[in-house]
């Protein structure tokens, strides 16, 4: 059958599409700005016809109806990465939480950890070959479908279509849903004197030619504002957002000296504005994979000079790195911060700096702090940390002896807290600071 007729034979409804849910399956659904918004909306609207339904999800942009009070009989959400929308129900018992390397997500559903029973996900209008692109949100959300009983897809004409490894043909979707809406938009955070100052410090331990990975937020957004007098910095990144396109415009991204995909900016997933999506958009210099590609650290170690850029909650003297736990309380999850930690250690002239205000709770609370809170989980590992940076400045602990490295933490600590922080350290290594 020619692929026309194949398309058109699997179009239904959004309420047929999601009539193939099964009670007690498990459905993997598309991660972030590409999310499936109406198959999301049919499976809530008609949620009486289900029991115990596994959704895994990362980053919900879309609210995670799923997950509110009042679904639990019919859902039951096993997150991966808890945001804004997923928090009050992981830590309130009524979800779960599945901790996982963002590069290993695709090898839990294809290696039997986490068997994928119904792909949902959202991809572009068919090509002349009936190839249909991922677009903003390849990363799991391609292995999920490839790995899929059934894949349900919402075919939406305005899903940029997005090179690299991004496409699927209709004869591999089941189930299809055509729809016409503009993408989730994230649009770019308040960046206050606070992020700028530790933007400027992150930015003078770039050099022109670096490979960079940004994480998502207001640090990062602060980083790209000082870097707009580098020369030839490349992209190899989980994500990106709007801040990357004008640097590319300004001709600070070339991504002429990377060592892997010279050329190109490689990412696996994009949040942002409709700018950003019009940008990507069958545009030759973006390649998008796969997450295991992107985020393995075999791979990140293969660009010459990355620097990896992520955040965090708290650290302590030894250089251990909380960024996804206040305490026990979950707030996120280690997403692609230790594959780029790792990757980028192993990278011939890497580096990783993992950056954050120095106090939290309006500035009641320190985040260098003597031990980690109770419960608190360690992200990245003493072994694996290299650069902390805060508004204060520049800390690197690689190499450091364990004294070394407390005393350049306090070093960077707001003032407010260092006192403490000193009286724990003679006490703990039995000599003056
Ligand atoms: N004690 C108490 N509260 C704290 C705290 C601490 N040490 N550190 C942070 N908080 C609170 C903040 O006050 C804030 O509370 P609010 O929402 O009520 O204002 C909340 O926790 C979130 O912290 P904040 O630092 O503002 O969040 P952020 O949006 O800058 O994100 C991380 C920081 C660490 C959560 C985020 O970078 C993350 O998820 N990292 C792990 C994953 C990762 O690195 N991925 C990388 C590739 S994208």
């Amino acid at each position: 059958m020619e692929w026309r007729e194949t398309y058109k034979s699997k179009i239904v409804t959004p309420e047929e599409a999601v009539s193939k849910i099964k009670s007690g399956d498990r459905v993997v659904t598309g991660h972030a700005c590409g999310e499936p918004g109406i198959l999301l909306r049919a499976m809530v609207d008609n949620k009486d016809q289900y029991k115990d339904v596994e959704i895994v999800h990362m980053v919900a942009m879309g609210g995670a109806e799923y997950a509110q009070p009042g679904m639990e009989e019919h859902f039951r959400h096993n997150a991966i990465f808890v945001g804004g929308s997923t928090r009050e129900a992981v830590n309130s018992g009524r979800a779960d939480f599945t901790t996982c390397f963002f590069s290993e997500v695709p090898k839990m559903f294809r290696e039997g950890f986490l068997p994928v029973d119904v792909a949902l996900v959202q991809v572009s209008s068919p090509d002349e070959n009936g190839n249909c692109s991922f677009g903003v949100s390849v990363d799991y959300t391609k292995p999920a479908a490839e790995s899929a009983k059934i894949v349900i897809a919402e075919v939406n004409d305005q899903m940029p279509r997005t090179g690299g490894d991004t496409l699927i043909n209709v004869k591999d979707l089941d189930y299809i849903v055509e729809a016409s809406y503009p993408l989730i938009e994230l649009h770019p955070p308040k960046i206050g004197d606070v992020e700028r100052a530790i933007g400027e410090n992150c930015a003078s331990l770039i050099n022109d030619g670096d490979t960079l990975q940004l994480g998502i937020g207001a640090i990062p957004d602060a980083v790209l504002l000082f870097l707009k007098d580098k020369k030839d910095l490349g992209i190899h990144s989980e994500m990106i957002s709007d801040g990357v396109v004008e640097l590319v415009e300004a001709g600070v991204i070339t991504n002429k000296k990377k060592s892997l995909h010279p050329g190109k900016t490689v990412v696996s997933f994009i949040m942002g504005t409709k700018k950003l999506y019009d940008y990507i958009n069958n545009n030759p210099d973006v390649e998008m994979y796969p997450v295991d590609y992107v985020n393995n650290p075999v791979v990140v170690a293969k660009n010459d000079n990355i620097i990896s850029i992520n955040s965090c909650v708290q650290v302590d003297l030894m250089g251990q790195v909380c960024s996804e736990s206040i305490g026990d309380k979950q707030i996120s999850g280690v997403g692609g911060q230790v594959d780029f930690v790792r990757g980028a250690m192993m990278a011939k002239g890497g580096k990783s700096i993992i950056a954050m205000p120095s106090t939290a709770g309006r500035g009641k609370v320190s985040r260098i702090v003597s031990r980690l809170d109770d419960g608190a989980t360690v992200t990245t590992s003493r072994n694996d940390v290299d650069y902390i940076v805060t508004e204060y400045g520049i800390a690197r602990l690689r190499g450091k002896t364990l004294r070394d490295r407390a005393k350049a933490l306090i070093n960077i600590a707001h003032p407010d807290f260092r006192t403490e922080l000193i009286e724990s350290f003679e006490k703990k290594f039995n000599t003056k600071f």
